[in-house]
């Protein structure tokens, strides 16, 4: 009779619906790969410490790597008594081998196993974060490139400020992926500490070499403590904390583009192939996109929430309730992956209504503009803003645009008003004059997309 890979004490049988429960390989086969490099380079390790002959070692790293293929070609065949990917590949690898394949666990334990892998699954996976979130920040720069031209109000409070070009706003949001992509990068050398070889807890008897066991993995350091070693998830919280930072800069993008895109602002129109009709009314073209951008964000914050609940209470080391790791870690990594893609996708084909945004900028966005005009014939700003405010609301009562004003009108309000006032009620010139870094102007658009161009290149 077929017994369990721990079976040796128990007598009694596990409850069907306890097996159930227990049973991770339904989410953790997607770790395959990292589990049988972990194996191969352990059983080299174990032939270097004596435990293996060469002649063993080379018939397990076969063994691995045939195992390997049959997941590779989908043909692995998973078996009720699989609990895990990891007695899942042993089970295989003695079918496969014969009872030498019951000596690659000497010395180690599924705690180091697991711990291990999620590590290297996650040091590979994230490369095509980085990826993805570089081809949303290229869509972004390219099209911010492009469309200098454009004005449109720039909103606090969603209130309308200043005139902005549209290139600012859509480059403000790739600074906030940059930094993503940065933050990302500092949190590899973290996860690029190798457990394996610290055993249960207590750490390795058979004297393996773990900077051997490192270096064939790939990883950049050995972790200095077994209980650490096998006890440590933060690094699963800092990416999903990541994701979640992530995500909330891809929300916060997502609700100025489903604001933008409403009739009432009319500023950009999604293509079809990102948006959704409704069932009853026919007119609708739904921004679900930009929603589930939005939405989703909420999930991956709910991920890292919840592990970090799970972890709080946690005695020392290995707890089963770690298992619980893996699902939300696979799950802010697709939500995020996808994520990247469709973002990327919406703002690649959605139309900008220039014109529109131009309607918008009403001549009360340059009011800030009419205070430093009066700044620049020498009154203090506190005292121009004063004038400036009053100039609006002289506006308002007639109900016409600080430009109808008359200089008589204007001369009322400071006898520092002469004719070229006028020069003031010009939105191209306002944004022109934001030529300090990290202003509006033409030229520092042009140097923020070369210096995420650069960043691109570098990253
Ligand atoms: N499937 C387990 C996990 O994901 C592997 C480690 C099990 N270790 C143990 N001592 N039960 O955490």
């Amino acid at each position: 009779t077929k017994q369990k890979l721990w079976g040796g004490r128990f007598t009694g049988k596990t409850d069907p619906l306890m097996h159930e429960f227990n049973q991770s390989l339904r989410y953790d086969q997607r770790m395959w790969a990292a589990d049988i490099a972990g194996s191969i380079a352990y059983a080299k390790a174990l032939n270097l410490a004596g435990i293996l002959t060469k002649d063993e070692q080379e018939k397990i790293v076969q063994g691995l790597t045939a195992v390997g293929q049959e997941w590779e070609q989908g043909v692995f065949d998973i078996q009720p008594d699989d609990e895990d990917i990891h007695t899942a590949n042993e089970r295989r690898l003695s079918e496969l081998i014969g009872p030498l394949g019951g000596k690659l666990h000497t010395g180690r334990s599924r705690n180091d196993q697991v711990a291990t892998d999620m590590r290297l699954w996650l040091l590979t996976e994230i490369k095509h974060v980085v990826r993805g979130l570089k081809g949303l920040i290229r869509v972004m720069v390219e099209r911010a490139d492009k469309e200098k031209d454009i004005l449109l109000p720039g909103y606090t409070h969603l209130q309308r400020g200043q005139p902005i070009r549209w290139s600012h706003l859509l480059l403000s949001h790739a600074f906030s992926f940059r930094a993503d992509l940065e933050r990302l990068s500092q949190l590899i050398p973290r996860i690029s500490v190798l457990p394996l070889g610290c055993g249960a807890l207590a750490g390795n008897p058979f004297v393996v070499d773990r900077e051997f066991l490192a270096k064939e993995l790939g990883f950049s350091s050995v972790a200095e403590n077994s209980l650490y070693g096998v006890g440590d998830r933060d690094f699963i919280v800092e990416f999903m904390m990541w994701a979640s930072l992530a995500m909330t800069h891809v929300s916060r993008m997502a609700e100025d583009l489903i604001i933008y895109s409403t009739a009432e602002f009319g500023f950009v129109t999604l293509s079809d192939a990102y948006s959704t009709g409704s069932s009853i009314m026919p007119q609708k073209k739904n921004p679900d996109s930009l929603e589930l951008l939005r939405g989703k964000s909420g999930r991956v914050f709910g991920d890292m929430a919840g592990f970090l609940m799970t972890l709080k209470g946690l005695p020392s080391t290995y707890n089963k309730d770690l298992q619980e790791d893996k699902e939300p870690l696979f799950d802010s990594y697709d939500t995020v992956s996808a994520s990247f893609k469709i973002a990327e996708g919406v703002i690649a084909t959605m139309e900008v209504h220039a014109e529109k945004m131009r309607e918008a900028l009403t001549m009360d966005v340059l009011a800030t503009d009419l205070a430093d005009y009066l700044v620049r014939k020498g009154i203090p700003f506190r005292e121009t803003h004063h004038i400036s405010g009053r100039a609006v609301a002289l506006a308002e009562s007639r109900k016409c645009q600080l430009n109808d004003l008359s200089l008589e009108d204007y001369k009322q309000l400071s006898d520092k008003f002469s004719e070229d006032v006028q020069s003031v009620f010009d939105f191209e010139a306002s944004v022109e004059r934001r030529e300090s870094i990290g202003g509006t102007s033409r030229k520092m658009i042009e140097r923020q997309v070369s210096v995420l161009r650069t960043a691109l290149e570098q990253m």
